[in-house]
């Protein structure tokens, strides 16, 4: 059974009505959805996901320490760039994370262009929409399988 956290941080809670023309108009609960239609399309439904948003940092620091799983995909949202403490968390937790965003954070602003966490995840994933969140389920796949396999 491959084992995926999702973790959303703040105002990722609003998707839907947030800024639609950078962030669509898809909910998070519309976008977790499709992430466990596609997961358990692609592994016959050997999967399983546990979802967490939160607009506290702290508590996605415990989040992170607590976890047992097989990868974690983060958007740390705002969070990304500035926590020097969600980074520690990835660091020390030992378990591949992935970094996603929904907007092309390289498109936009100067300080969005700054992760402190894409150093310390396997990859990133940003412009694509919410589709970046199924891209990430599928990379997760790929890696959960290539450690069982080796
Ligand atoms: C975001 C990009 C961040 O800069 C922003 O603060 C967010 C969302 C994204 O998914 O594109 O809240 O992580």
């Amino acid at each position: 059974m491959i084992s995926i956290l999702i973790i959303n941080g703040p105002n990722l809670n609003t998707l839907g009505k947030r800024e639609p023309s950078i962030y669509g108009n898809l909910t998070l609960e519309e976008i977790n959805r499709n992430m466990v239609k596609y997961g358990e399309k692609i592994c016959k439904k050997n999967i399983k996901f546990d979802f967490f948003q939160s607009n506290h940092e702290g508590a996605i620091v415990d989040k992170i320490n607590q976890a047992e799983c097989d990868v974690i995909i983060i958007n740390a949202a705002a969070f990304t760039h500035t926590s020097i403490s969600i980074r520690d968390a990835i660091l020390s937790c030992k378990i591949p994370t992935i970094e996603v965003h929904i907007s092309n954070i390289y498109k936009r602003e100067e300080f969005r262009k700054h992760s402190m966490i894409s150093e310390v995840c396997l990859g990133q994933i940003s412009g694509f929409g919410s589709n970046g969140y199924i891209l990430a389920v599928q990379a997760s796949v790929n890696i959960a399988q290539s450690k069982s396999n080796s």
